[in-house]
């Protein structure tokens, strides 16, 4: 089984990154928490203080900034002293209504879920390739495994950020590095709170358990959150498309 002692965790302020954060930190890491929200950043770091395991250090930063992001790397791990982990859980869901077509919405859902994903994962695949060690987590949904109707954008990124993860997977797992794909399905955050009809909604820190639970076996793994999305999710990807047209998933 794999520790974690020194992490970066970008989407930290809210949600499952935070909850992933405080996991990291009871199990006594140091842990440098990136978003966009400073003083969000700094509660969860306060209570992190407060746990006494583990420290916390605060980086305001828009993923979608990726000229700032080497600079930012370095300075990350030169505060950390090392790196062995690196979790991305910044994403965007906008609420999509039934008959809309919005291009700022999709270009945000792009930049945020996946081309940020691929600035920060390039910057750490580099570095773990080099030093022979080290996990990146990537939080993916079901969402990307069939184009549902309801937010094309949304299933379309996480769908390509499945395959992107598993392509580093093909990459780094000779070196040695960890690449784990997360798929939850309905965790109670911002991004899910005022939705109906979500059935199976589990919590933030159950999600961030099991997420680390999962990396922490080092197989270099995709797993579902919970693990039952697995049945699910293989029964979904089995429905005809001109049947699925037809269902209100
Ligand atoms: N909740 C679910 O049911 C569910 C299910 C499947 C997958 N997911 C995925 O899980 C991940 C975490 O979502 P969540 O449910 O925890 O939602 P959340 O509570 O809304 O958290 C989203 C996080 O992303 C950060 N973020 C958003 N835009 C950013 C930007 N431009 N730059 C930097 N950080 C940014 C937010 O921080 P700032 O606003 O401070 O920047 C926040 O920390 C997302 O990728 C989401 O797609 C969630």
């Amino acid at each position: 089984m794999l520790t974690f002692e020194k992490a970066l965790v970008l989407g930290a302020s809210s949600g499952i990154g935070e909850a992933i954060a405080l996991e990291l930190a009871r199990g006594g890491a140091s842990v440098a928490l990136a978003a966009r929200r400073l003083a969000e950043l700094e509660r969860v770091a306060a209570a992190i203080g407060l746990l006494g395991r583990g420290t916390a250090r605060a980086y305001a930063h828009d993923v979608r900034s990726w000229d700032e992001a080497p600079e930012l790397f370095e300075r990350i791990c030169a505060d950390l002293g090392s790196l062995d982990l690196v979790v991305y859980a910044a994403g965007v869901m906008p609420e999509i209504a039934e008959s809309e077509y919005d291009f700022p919405k999709d270009r945000q859902m792009v930049e945020v879920n996946l081309l940020g994903a691929m600035a920060w994962f390039n910057l750490a695949g580099a570095r773990f390739e080099a030093q022979r060690s080290g996990t990146l987590i990537g939080i993916s949904s079901v969402a990307g495994e069939r184009g549902r109707r309801g937010n094309p954008g949304y299933g379309t990124t996480k769908a390509a950020l499945t395959a992107y993860l598993e392509s580093l997977r093909n990459r780094l797992s000779r070196y040695g590095v960890n690449v784990v794909t997360i798929k939850p399905g309905f965790v109670d955050t911002a991004m899910t709170r005022g939705k109906k009809g979500l059935v199976g909604m589990i919590s933030a820190d159950r999600a961030a358990k099991r997420t680390l639970a999962l990396a922490r076996r080092g197989s270099s793994a995709s797993g579902f959150v919970p693990g039952g999305w697995a049945l699910v999710a293989g029964v979904v990807r089995t429905i005809p498309s001109f049947v699925f047209r037809r269902l209100n998933i």
